[in-house]
């Protein structure tokens, strides 16, 4: 059926039909903050490839929680660093590990903000990579199954100091279900797991690296992330990780992967949460500090094509102050 384009344009010339009409919204009910709380540290350090951003020291952490939450955010996905890392990253698992400290402190000051803590032990590790080591061949490889076991207690006893949500961003296989397992024996079967199923080994997680300081001291990632090149095993590394109890997909990164992020929604069903990193973001900032774009509107075209890829949750370094001039 033809619709010409003067009738599309009655509505769009009206400032509140258009609105009616609009086929996506953005609001702060979908938004996720990411915070770095950094154990070394007093105050805040800004991150240099993030201008904005900063790894926080514990106290900071816990009043920038508040102003999230008073901006309007309704989550945060929080990464810890340690003061000192070790081979098996052991302080991401100990009860009194400055993420379970920082889940503690904001739960504490900012009860109603939903804390999600982000699983995967290369923030911890001295060799930056997301697990512990194995030896085969002579090639120092991460041992899949040998991890297992170290996130399912960095997921218990992070929920155990309050947590909300556990969100495992390692990719070994396996790693939802053994989680699952973890929570429910620990009598955590409420506390839902919000995996990254999606994650390729990306050049937009660069600024990351030095935000996180988990930079691999040898090899790459390459081994347990996807392949750029690829969208089927996108489908296959969900379906994988739905049958062993996900309750949230990620897809990560965001910005150029909408046909994955509308693959996923349409194959499963399931909520899906797009994650906005830090190379989107660096990328906008960098722009926008030369004068080369319109840096808001830039950045809420760019959050609204997540929601219309398919996404219902959007993590991004902006929620805050998104969160803020939507309401304002
Ligand atoms: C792993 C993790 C990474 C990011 C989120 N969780 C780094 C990686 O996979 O190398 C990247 C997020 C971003 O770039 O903003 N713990």
């Amino acid at each position: 059926m033809a619709f010409p384009e003067y009738r599309a344009r009655r509505l769009r010339d009206h400032p509140t039909f258009r609105d009616m009409v609009a086929e996506t919204t953005l609001t702060p009910q979908h938004l996720v903050q990411p915070l770095f709380v950094k154990e070394a540290i007093d105050g805040r350090e800004p991150i240099k490839s993030m201008p904005g951003q900063a790894q926080l020291g514990m106290n900071e952490l816990v009043a920038e929680a508040a102003r999230v939450r008073e901006a309007g955010v309704p989550a945060v996905l929080l990464f810890g660093i340690p003061r000192e890392k070790d081979a098996t990253g052991s302080s991401a698992t100990r009860p009194d590990g400055i993420i379970q400290q920082a889940v503690r402190a904001i739960k504490q000051q900012t009860p109603d903000l939903a804390v999600i803590v982000d699983v995967c032990l290369c923030e911890y590790t001295d060799h930056g990579h997301c697990g512990v080591l194995t030896e085969t061949g002579g090639r120092r490889t991460v041992d899949n199954d040998a991890t297992l076991a170290h996130l399912a207690e960095m997921a218990v006893t992070c929920t155990q100091a309050g947590a909300d949500m556990v969100a495992p961003s390692d990719m070994m296989d396996g790693r939802v279900g053994a989680i699952r397992e973890a929570l429910d024996a620990a009598e955590l079967t409420h506390v839902p797991i919000m995996s990254y199923a999606v994650k390729y080994a990306s050049n937009f997680y660069g600024p990351f690296r030095d935000a996180a300081e988990s930079t691999p001291q040898f090899g790459d990632r390459r081994g347990y992330q996807m392949d750029p090149r690829n969208s089927d095993e996108a489908l296959r590394e969900a379906a994988e990780d739905l049958d062993e109890g996900a309750d949230i997909l990620i897809v990560k990164p965001a910005l150029a992967y909408g046909d994955i992020i509308r693959r996923i929604k349409e194959t499963f069903g399931v909520p899906v949460a797009a994650y906005s990193v830090s190379g989107e973001y660096a990328m906008v900032e960098a722009a926008a500090a030369n004068g080369w774009v319109e840096r808001s509107d830039l950045i809420r075209e760019i959050l609204i094509s997540l929601r219309r890829a398919g996404a219902d949750i959007l993590i991004t370094y902006w929620a805050a102050e998104v969160a803020a001039a939507l309401r304002g």
